[in-house]
């Protein structure tokens, strides 16, 4: 049987995949009328928890402008939803006759992975919280592909709310997997979360270094500027050595908006980052190009939008051809020469005492019945895993094995050696001792 393929991440994309869609979608963009012969007879399902303007439109166009057709839940206060139907439900009911791939947008993250293993067909992940929005990332990505020409080495600044923002944290993966540098540019307070710089580093090998933001003070006057540089070497990644790094010349500025509808109690904009013709006429920005997924509040002034180096409603209509050779590729209808990722080896089902995952935006509190991936391995020695839904790190204190029903300090050397498939984690010993587990020799 063939396996479905989702796109949940960018990185279930591989990056010759990732350029072949690239060159699909400047074809389709040529002549976005010429392809209704693609997808005839085939239906999409928008399933939006979450307002949207630019991914659902732009991904209902796409369909059709590839013969197919779309439904719409847009406003899923109007669907069953609101009866309380469970998100594994209604994917486990769109699936099934009504429609042969579903775009999802969901308030909660590692919403669109429970989707996916629940679905019959194709997900794709619309945006999840403030987890991934891998769609948005190609848009991106094919945006900087067409202005620059190339993506490795490319010097682009992330500004704004970096911490909520999940077109940064799509973005960034991305860009580090192309070897491009990054340099965040961060409002006070909506800093890179830990578990994005995390696999930045250890996923990626981005090695975050500190860089001299002098010549970008004007763009960020109260920031402090982190540099991310790849760790395959190329120019840049020789300023490793903690000291700063001069920010000379850019080649893109990512600009977004506050995630409000995301903020907690203590998060403020008070000093959010604003762009206009003032900041972008100082000298290592002159030859970059703006960009923004939208929509946009008042963080890039209107005054910009004559200038040719805008970049962001051009970004916004190139959504559509991208996300054409998206909906071509899972629906089978369009054949890669390009091989899919290799299966990451470090996914293992991982049994744990209750629901761990610290993340209280994650799907799993919300699914509660129907979360079951398990964790993400990321390291044996010490032993460490993430969430398997939102990559949230679980806090792990004991390791027990499901042969034994022993459990031992999570650092010994006997916990190293359990198997993945027999590993057991807990936070603490009370929890150990209640799922019926002992200590190692008692
Ligand atoms: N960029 C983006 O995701 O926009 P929408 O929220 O309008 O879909």
């Amino acid at each position: 049987m063939t396996r479905i393929r989702h796109l949940v991440s960018v990185d279930d994309l591989s990056i010759p995949e990732i350029l072949e869609v690239f060159e699909r979608a400047k074809h389709f963009g040529e002549n976005l009328r010429s392809f209704a012969h693609l997808c005839p007879g085939r239906i999409a399902a928008s399933l939006f928890y979450e307002p949207s303007t630019r991914t659902r439109l732009s991904f209902e166009s796409a369909m059709q402008r590839l013969g197919g057709g779309v439904l719409t839940a847009a406003e899923m206060k109007t669907s069953s939803a609101a009866k309380g139907e469970s998100l594994a439900d209604t994917v486990r009911v769109v699936s099934g006759a009504y429609a042969d791939l579903i775009v999802l947008r969901h308030p909660s993250e590692g919403a669109a992975r429970l989707a996916a293993q629940f679905s019959s067909v194709p997900v794709i992940n619309a945006g999840d919280g403030s987890h991934e929005h891998p769609t948005q990332t190609l848009c991106d990505l094919y945006t900087l592909w067409l202005e620059k020409g190339e993506l490795e080495g490319l010097e682009v600044v992330l500004v704004g709310d970096l911490r909520y923002s999940r077109t940064i944290h799509s973005f960034a993966f991305a860009l580090a997997r192309f070897g491009a540098n990054i340099v965040c540019v961060p409002a006070r307070g909506l800093e890179m979360p830990d578990y994005v710089l995390r696999r930045l580093r250890e996923e990626y090998g981005a090695e975050p270094v500190r860089a001299d933001a002098s010549s970008l003070r004007d763009l960020a006057p109260e920031s402090d500027a982190v540099y991310l540089t790849p760790s395959k070497p190329h120019q840049l990644s020789l300023f490793t050595d903690g000291s700063a790094a001069k920010v000379e010349h850019v080649d893109a500025v990512y600009m977004t908006r506050p995630q409000t509808e995301r903020h907690g109690v203590g998060d403020s904009i008070e000093s959010y980052v604003r762009l206009g013709n003032a900041q972008m006429s100082a000298a290592p920005l002159r030859d970059a190009i703006v960009m923004h997924p939208l929509p946009r509040r008042d963080e890039i002034a209107d005054e910009f939008d004559d200038d040719p180096r805008s970049l962001y409603f051009k970004q916004a209509a190139r959504g559509v051809p991208i996300r054409m050779a998206i909906l071509g590729l899972l629906l089978g209808q369009i054949e890669l020469d390009a091989r899919p990722p290799e299966v990451d080896e470090r996914l293992v089902r991982i049994e744990i005492g209750a629901n761990p995952c610290p993340n209280p935006n994650c799907v799993t509190h919300t699914e509660k019945r129907h979360s079951r991936l398990g964790f993400r391995l990321m390291s044996r020695d010490p032993l460490r895993a993430a969430c398997g839904y939102c990559s949230h790190e679980i806090p792990i204190a004991l390791v027990g094995s499901s042969k034994t029903r022993h459990f031992h300090s999570r650092d010994s050397a006997v916990a190293r050696k359990i198997r993945p498939d027999e590993l057991i984690f807990f936070r603490d010993e009370a929890e150990a001792v209640a799922l019926g587990f002992s200590a190692s020799g008692a």
